[in-house]
């Protein structure tokens, strides 16, 4: 059985290749995208990132070469229009949780650098400039940190802050009873947070969550910290807000308009975002492009899965994997629940 696999980095042929003695995988550097797909004629499988968009033109390519399933390496499937793939029959297929430590220690990660200004006593150190001005930061200990989403990631996170000593607020449609947090409102959570630290989806209600307004809630001096998806922050009322002191630092592991640069070297090229430049250019703004699932443990656990579900679809088994379009739309009436596929 031949994959391809689109959007090959040499980390993503290096876990693969570990791990698989039973497919021929094909690496293509390309992204997936109605260009492109034309190279999946022959092939019985695609495997996709991030940023490959499976628009309703590349999945009727895909039918067309009878590929009948795409694995998704990546939890977030937002750039997938699963009511078409549901209606063409392809199954789409993710890996839910590769490590949610990965993505909650790199969240913390930013946090600390940015408040111990790592980044800069790095740069500076180097230089021998040895002063120490400008690089005061806070104690961790005894702040409030809310956390929007309290779902695997989120509930990583919480343990880490609680090591820290920090007084935990959360917000979540569907409260976790079982964590040791105050869960409150939205509004709440900007009122009292000294960091607010992003772990929901990206979905038509989270969209641009925060925004001018929701900032405005916010205390002075809030750290934000985005690890989720980019799209959950505007990112033009995030610089306003830098630039007025609103927002003291912020840290991005995602942006919204990400697509056609991150996980590309770009340093040779005039760069047309003028609010990822201007935001790129302020000290107290780290951002890191979309690496915060980028351990050895995660890109092992995707690997594995991702052929796993590959597995199960050529036993014809129960794809535990597969994302559900009917699930999304009316859970009663779940094939999944029943421990039957979609289709
Ligand atoms: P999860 O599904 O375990 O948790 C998401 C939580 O968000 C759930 O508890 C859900 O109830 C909650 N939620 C849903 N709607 C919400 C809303 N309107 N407001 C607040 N919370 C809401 O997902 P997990 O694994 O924790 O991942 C969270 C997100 O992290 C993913 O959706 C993905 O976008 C992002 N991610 C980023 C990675 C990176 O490398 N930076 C890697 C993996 C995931």
């Amino acid at each position: 059985m031949k994959i391809a696999l689109f959007d090959a980095k040499q980390y993503d042929i290096d876990s693969f290749n570990n791990i698989n003695n039973k497919y021929e995988i094909h690496y293509f550097e390309e992204k997936l995208s109605p260009k492109t797909a034309v190279l999946t004629k022959g092939f019985d499988a695609v495997c996709c990132f991030v940023n490959d968009a499976i628009d309703k033109n590349v999945l009727d390519i895909l039918k067309e070469n009878n590929i009948n399933i795409v694995l998704l390496r990546c939890a977030g499937f937002n750039n997938v229009d699963i009511e078409y793939a549901f209606k063409k029959k392809i199954h789409i297929c993710r890996v839910p949780a590769y490590s949610p430590n990965a993505i909650a220690e790199h969240a913390f990660a930013l946090i600390l650098s940015l408040n111990r200004k790592i980044h800069r006593a790095y740069i500076r150190t180097r230089d021998f400039n040895f002063n120490i001005n400008g690089l005061t930061g806070f104690n961790l200990a005894g702040k409030n940190i809310g956390v929007i989403g309290t779902g695997k990631i989120g509930q990583a996170l919480i343990k880490i802050a609680k090591g820290f000593g920090m007084n935990v607020y959360g917000y979540d449609p569907y409260p976790n009873s079982s964590l040791d947090i105050t869960y409150t409102t939205l509004d709440e959570i900007y009122k009292v947070s000294d960091i607010i630290t992003l772990h929901s989806p990206l979905t038509n209600e989270t969209y641009h969550l925060i925004n001018e307004e929701s900032i405005s809630k916010m205390k002075d001096g809030v750290m934000i910290i985005n690890t989720s998806r980019g799209g959950l922050i505007d990112s033009k009322a995030l610089l306003n807000a830098l630039k007025s002191k609103k927002v003291s630092q912020a840290g991005l592991d995602v942006y919204e308009e990400e697509a056609d640069l991150f996980f590309e070297d770009k340093s040779d090229a005039i760069i047309s975002d003028d609010t990822l430049s201007l935001l790129l250019n302020l000290p107290n703004v780290i951002i890191t492009s979309h690496q915060g699932y980028l351990t050895k443990e995660a890109l092992e656990n995707i690997a594995t899965t991702t052929l796993e579900s590959l597995n199960s679809y050529n036993n014809n088994e129960f794809l535990v994997n597969e994302v559900c379009y009917k699930c999304q739309k009316n859970p009663s009436d779940c094939y999944k629940a029943r421990k039957k596929n979609c289709f």
